[in-house]
């Protein structure tokens, strides 16, 4: 089994389904329904990996609030490890404020405990970082963090994936570092570089994907930049959707499948998710894709 550590955020989510429409600034608009769920960009991928069957460890911070013990004891009854997570005394953990409607959704993150995944962290839980095959990582913790594990990452030959987001301005490091580089349409537009979309993914000559929603997934295969369509499936929740598609795309590749078999495993993967409501709680399980993939 492959092992993958995921450095990123641990977050609770507070949903807000809203139906047709989000609100638009100085809005009120009556919602549908609200429910806590498991979350953080982190934790997402954590749970998809494991999921589709990965051995994952989750490195990361959570605080001593109530929230923060619920995430962790999730995370676990998923099968991933938290032993390395660690925990900040008197802090709270991440908190995503999020509204859901039937196509997209809006959301203000409060990062809490997350920012205290700092460099003195990454020194710790180095030696475990070198017994990963691979180590994914998202900017909901700090980003100076994140460039300072890509160099750890590179010094001890396990390979790196990060999923810039949230956007912010993007140090050009922990690109070059990458092996992957997962964004969506506006994270794309603020990797140096950039000029259009053509143009940066031919830059990276295969190490970029670019997901568009119900689009789908673009990649340059050394000679065209290659669309592949994602999933028509009915929206219930779009939560999460990325993070699921990462932990699709890094379980295949590590599966030994190339990059146009992991982007359309990926895709699949991230097409079930969205037609069920909670970022962790809708993600698939491997035998939920496969029993998919058969009757298609
Ligand atoms: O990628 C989705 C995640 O972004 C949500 O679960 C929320 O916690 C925010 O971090």
């Amino acid at each position: 089994m492959n092992k993958v550590g995921v450095f990123g955020s641990i977050n609770t989510d507070f949903v807000s389904t809203t139906g047709k429409k989000l609100p638009r600034e100085g809005e009120t608009i009556q919602g549908n329904s609200f429910s806590t769920q498991f979350g953080g960009k982190g934790a997402n991928k954590a749970v998809a990996l494991a999921r589709l069957g990965a051995g994952v460890v989750m490195f990361g911070a959570v605080g001593d609030d109530e929230f923060s013990k619920r995430c962790l004891a999730n995370l676990e009854k998923e099968k991933v490890c938290t032993k390395f997570v660690k925990k900040v005394r008197g802090q709270m953990g991440g908190i995503a404020n999020i509204f859901s409607s039937d196509k997209t959704n809006m959301i203000v993150v409060a990062p809490g405990a997350n920012l205290d995944a700092d460099i003195a962290y990454i020194d710790k839980i180095e030696k475990e970082i070198k017994t990963c095959d691979l180590i994914v990582a998202d900017l909901e913790v700090p980003q100076a963090s994140v460039v300072y594990l890509s160099e750890v990452c590179k010094k001890h030959g396990v390979k790196f994936v990060i999923n810039p987001s949230p956007i912010m301005k993007f140090n050009k490091k922990m690109f070059d570092n990458a092996r992957l580089v997962v964004v969506n349409e506006v994270e794309i537009k603020n990797l140096p570089g950039f000029k259009n979309e053509g143009q940066i993914l031919k830059a990276y000559n295969g190490r970029l994907i670019l997901t568009k929603g119900k689009e789908g997934a673009f990649i340059f295969d050394g000679e065209d930049v290659k669309r592949f369509a994602a999933l028509k499936s009915p929206v219930v929740d779009t939560t999460g959707a990325g993070d699921t598609f990462l932990g699709g795309l890094i379980v295949s590749t590590l599966g030994g499948k190339d990059l146009e078999e992991a982007v359309k495993f990926a895709n699949i993967c991230a097409g079930l998710k969205i037609s069920k409501l909670g970022a962790q709680t809708g993600m698939p399980k491997l035998s939920e894709v496969k029993k998919y993939m058969i009757s298609h």
